[in-house]
C-alpha cells in the first residue's frame, strides 16, 4: 500500500511498462507487459554513442474523479525533436499517446487519489537498438513507457528552493542538444548539480558561450517576475517585492508586471512554461522572452524554477559566488502563486480548460 503523501520525485515500481518497437521502420503496436527489461544487443548506438531521448508528463486525479493527461500530444511533438536531432526514427504521434493511455489504463490503482499533491507520472523513453560499431546512427529502436508515481520534485516544493550560479561546468552547447530531451545532457549536469548541492543548493545554469546569461534551473525554466511603473517606463524598476498583496487587481494597478524567461538556444522548451505564459498573458502580465543577465536578479520581485516535475518551484535566493553575493527573493510571492493555482486548477479540473490542454480520461 502507497502512502501517497510521502511519495517524492523517485522511481516507484507500477504493475505494466508499454512497449513498441521500431524495426525497419515499422512500427508494432504498443503493447503492455510487465517486463521492465530491456534486452539490447551490447553494440547498440544508444549505448555507444548515446542515441537516446526522453519525455515527461503528468496525470491528474481531478476533484471530478475523472483523470487529465496534460498537454500528451505537446510532449509527443517535442520526442518527435528530440528524435530527429539525434538522426532516430521518431514515435509517430498516435503510437506515442495510445502507449500513454495503455500505460495509465493498466496502472490505474497507481494513480494517486485527489488532494494527495502526488500525481501519475510517465516517463516515455527512446533508445536506438541497430548494433553498429561505426560512429554513426541506427535506425531501428525501441519505444516504452515507464508509470511511476511521484511528489514533489524539490524537496521543499512551493515552499522554495535556493540556487547557485554555475559558470564553471556546461550542460549544453549554444548550437548543440540542449534543446532536445536527449539522456547525454543529463549526464552532463550530474557533476554540477553534486557540486550545487555539496553547498546547500540547486544549480542555475548559464550560457556556456558567455557565462553571463542564466540558462536553466537545473532541469526546468527559469521565470522572473518585474514590476515597474506605467509612467516610469521600462527603464526603471521599482521596489523589489510586489505591492499587490493577492494579485488579482494587475491591471488595476499602476504597476506593468512582467513575466520574464530566457531566450536561449540551448534550454529546453519547457511544456510548463509554454502554459503560464498563456495563462501569465491572460492575467494581465507582459511576457517577455529574452536573454536575461545574472544581474538583473536585482530588479526581479520573484522567481521560479518550472517544469512538469516541480510545476512552480519559488526561488528563495540565488548565491553568486564568482561576485559574492545573494540576490533574495524570501517566500514565494503573490504573482507566481497566483500562476501556480491557475495552472493547477486547470490540471484538477477545478477550473474551464479553455485552451484544451488536458486530455480527460473518464472514471
Ligand atoms: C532541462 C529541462 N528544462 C526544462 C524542463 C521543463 O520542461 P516541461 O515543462 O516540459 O516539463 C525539463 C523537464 O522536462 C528539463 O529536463
Amino acid at each position: 500500500m502507497i502512502d501517497w503523501s510521502k511519495l517524492t520525485f523517485h522511481y516507484t515500481e507500477t504493475d505494466f511498462v508499454v512497449r513498441s518497437a521500431c524495426c525497419n521502420g515499422v512500427w508494432e503496436k504498443p503493447y503492455a507487459t510487465r517486463d521492465k527489461y530491456i534486452k539490447i544487443h551490447a553494440a547498440a548506438t544508444g549505448l555507444q554513442y548515446g542515441q537516446e531521448c526522453f519525455e515527461g508528463l503528468k496525470a491528474f486525479r481531478g476533484i471530478d474523479g475523472n483523470v487529465r493527461i496534460f498537454r500528451m500530444e505537446e510532449n509527443a511533438r517535442r520526442m518527435q525533436r528530440s528524435a530527429e536531432g539525434l538522426l532516430m526514427t521518431p514515435v509517430p504521434e498516435n503510437i506515442f499517446c495510445e502507449a500513454i493511455l495503455l500505460a495509465l489504463e493498466k496502472n490505474i490503482d497507481f494513480l494517486p487519489p485527489y488532494e494527495t499533491g502526488a500525481t501519475l507520472y510517465f516517463r516515455p523513453v527512446l533508445i536506438a537498438t541497430t548494433p553498429e560499431i561505426s560512429v554513426g546512427p541506427g535506425k531501428d529502436c525501441e519505444f516504452i513507457v515507464i508509470p511511476t508515481p511521484i511528489g514533489p520534485y524539490f524537496p521543499n516544493g512551493f515552499k522554495g528552493t535556493p540556487f547557485i550560479v554555475n559558470r564553471h561546468i556546461d550542460r549544453s552547447a549554444p548550437q548543440g542538444t540542449g534543446q532536445w530531451k536527449v539522456g547525454g545532457n543529463y549526464a552532463a549536469s550530474f557533476r554540477a548539480s553534486e557540486v550545487a548541492h555539496a553547498m546547500g543548493y540547486e544549480c542555475m545554469f548559464t550560457d556556456a558561450k558567455t557565462h553571463k546569461y542564466i540558462d536553466e534551473c537545473t532541469a526546468s525554466n527559469f521565470i522572473g517576475i518585474r514590476q515597474y511603473s506605467k509612467l516610469q517606463g521600462s527603464a526603471r524598476t521599482t521596489a523589489k517585492r510586489s505591492t499587490v498583496s493577492n494579485a488579482n487587481d494587475l491591471q488595476r494597478s499602476d504597476l506593468i508586471y512582467e513575466y520574464l524567461t530566457p531566450r536561449s538556444s540551448a534550454i529546453l522548451p519547457s511544456i510548463t512554461n509554454d502554459s503560464l505564459m498563456t495563462l501569465a498573458r491572460e492575467m494581465g502580465l507582459k511576457v517577455t522572452r529574452r536573454r536575461i543577465r545574472i544581474e538583473e536578479l536585482e530588479e526581479m520581485s520573484e522567481a521560479a524554477a518550472c517544469g512538469t516535475a516541480c510545476v512552480i518551484s519559488p526561488i528563495t535566493k540565488v548565491f553568486d559566488p564568482d561576485k559574492n553575493c545573494t540576490y533574495h527573493f524570501g517566500k514565494p510571492g503573490p504573482i507566481l502563486t497566483r500562476l501556480y493555482n491557475a495552472l493547477q486548477d486547470i490540471q484538477y479540473g477545478r477550473t474551464e480548460d479553455k485552451h484544451g490542454w488536458c486530455t480527460v480520461v473518464l472514471s
